[in-house]
């Protein structure tokens, strides 16, 4: 008498139990695989030093290589003017300059900026006296909560440097990577065209 089918519960016993023998063996497609290793476990992720420069002053610091620029300053270096808003490059709250260049420090890896030259937003005062664009936002009202300001004022920074400020519409259009939820568009814009002009 021939044997019955398997049912849907046997068919499933049995592969299963067969896999599990072949993948304790270490066999695939017929094929013996080497034991494999045992994993060492360590707690230690690569770090390395970086020496660069922050609003003038040089810094060397050891850190974990997945260390965001943002998070050197805030978490190892105490300068907090730098705001975490998506930590994903969406936001611009981040924004700060690195050898004159605006960059988003959340994308911008620590490690691969030894001997950079970079400013935040407590660097761009001289002593007492602000920053000409910090004195626009002021002038300009431009900020209501004001957790986006640092990025705006230091991607406005970079933008009049780059010389995008021909117009409203060129400013808006080159500071559109700072997003402001309180809808403070219209004032930033004045406050960077007053810079600007030098007013
Ligand atoms: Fe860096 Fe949003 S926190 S872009
Ligand atoms: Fe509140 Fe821009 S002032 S997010």
């Amino acid at each position: 008498m021939p044997p019955s089918p398997p049912t849907r519960r046997t068919f499933i016993a049995t592969t299963t139990a067969v896999s599990g023998v072949v993948v304790a063996g270490g066999v695939i497609g017929g094929a013996v695989l080497a034991e494999p290793q045992e994993a060492v476990a360590t707690d230690a992720a690569p770090s390395t030093r970086v020496s660069l420069t922050v609003n003038g002053t040089r810094r060397t610091v050891t850190v974990d290589n997945r260390t965001s620029l943002l998070d050197l300053l805030r978490e190892h270096l105490g300068l907090t003017g730098s705001k975490k808003g998506c930590n994903a490059g969406a936001c611009g709250a981040c924004t700060v300059l690195v050898d004159g260049h605006r960059v988003n420090s959340c994308l911008t890896l620590a490690v691969r900026l030894e001997g950079a030259r970079v400013t935040t937003v407590e660097g761009l005062a001289d002593g007492d006296e602000l920053h000409p664009l910090q004195q626009a936002f002021i002038d300009q009202d431009a900020f209501q909560c004001g957790y986006c300001t640092p990025g705006q004022i230091m991607s406005g920074v970079g933008c009049i440097k780059e010389g995008h400020t021909g117009s409203p519409e060129e400013i808006r259009e080159w500071m559109s990577g700072n997003i402001c939820r309180c809808g403070c568009y219209v004032k930033i814009v004045r406050a960077v065209e007053q810079t600007a002009a030098g007013k």
